[in-house]
């Protein structure tokens, strides 16, 4: 399958989708995400892929968010489409139950910092930067940035990045817990590979119980979240990719898990 913004390639279990409109940074327009959505197909059906990454074209940029110029004259009508589609693939990458990682190679703002925190992880080259710049516009970060960030980094920061629309570096995101590594800008890819062969080498069926568990059990109360896991840790135990792993621990091997 071929597209016109993304490139897309598979490499063991290893999906990489990169967003290429290099000269407007990487910017999401309807055409990308009606693409990037039917990459997700392909994530979610194709039982090889264990893993997806997600980056962005040319070296200045992951993403610089929504396209302002598709943007700029719609109704409000018209935003509220547009903003919905975008909120809807973003979700449906978390739902597919699959991880996948934003390899930050640039700019990572609004839409495109959105998109990294709808990933399961986020890595950075040293020349990444994050910011939410939509009061800038008039508008708030949209495709589930206030949701998302206070999720994953607390309310107090993530206030900061929206309140003041600025900018933070690598380092900084690093620091606040929005990225999980920091790669020199030459070493991002083998970073990110190593990241994905380590998560791929486990068990596909416990990373689907652990991603469901985390997902919907962060907006339920204790008790029930707790019983959640229960459920969930339970219905791994009936897998084969258990049995494989309690023999290879017993026969002193490594596990060759089929997510099954
Ligand atoms: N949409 C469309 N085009 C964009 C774009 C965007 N979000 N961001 C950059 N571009 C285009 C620029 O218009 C420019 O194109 P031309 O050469 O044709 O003029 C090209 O990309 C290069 O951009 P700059 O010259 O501005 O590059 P820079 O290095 O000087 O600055 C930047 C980089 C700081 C990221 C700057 O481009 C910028 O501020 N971009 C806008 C970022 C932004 O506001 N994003 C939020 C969008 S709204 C959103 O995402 C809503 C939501 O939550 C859903």
């Amino acid at each position: 399958m071929s597209y016109d913004h993304l490139i897309v390639q598979q490499q063991g279990y290893v999906l990489t989708v990169v967003l290429n409109r290099p000269k407007a940074l990487n910017a999401l327009n309807r055409q990308l995400l009606s693409e990037f959505n039917q990459v997700l197909d392909q994530f979610e059906h194709d039982a090889s892929i264990r893993l997806l990454v997600v980056t962005g074209a040319g070296e200045k940029a992951f993403c610089a968010g929504a396209d302002i110029k598709e943007l700029a004259d719609l109704s409000a009508l018209e935003m509220k489409e547009f903003l919905s589609h975008g909120q809807r693939v973003f979700r449906r990458l978390e739902l597919i139950r699959k991880p996948s990682i934003a390899a930050v190679n640039g700019v990572a703002v609004g839409g495109g910092f959105e998109l990294s925190l709808a990933c399961s992880l986020r890595i950075a080259s040293e020349s990444a930067s994050f910011g939410l710049p939509e009061a800038r516009l008039g508008m708030i970060p949209g495709y589930g940035g206030t949701q998302r960030l206070p999720r994953i980094i607390g309310k107090g920061k993530a206030l900061e990045l929206m309140l003041s629309g600025k900018r933070i570096s690598a380092e900084e995101a690093y620091r606040a817990g929005i990225v999980n590594a920091v790669a020199a800008v030459d070493l991002l890819d083998q970073t990110v590979r190593q990241w994905a062969e380590s998560i791929c080498a486990n068990s596909p069926v416990s990373i689907r119980m652990i991603l469901e568990a985390v997902d919907i059990g962060g907006s339920l109360a204790m008790d029930n979240a707790l019983a959640l896991e229960t459920s969930l840790d339970a219905l791994a135990a009936g897998s084969l990719d258990k049995r494989e792993g309690f023999a290879a621990f017993l026969e002193k091997r490594s596990p060759n898990f089929e997510g099954k």
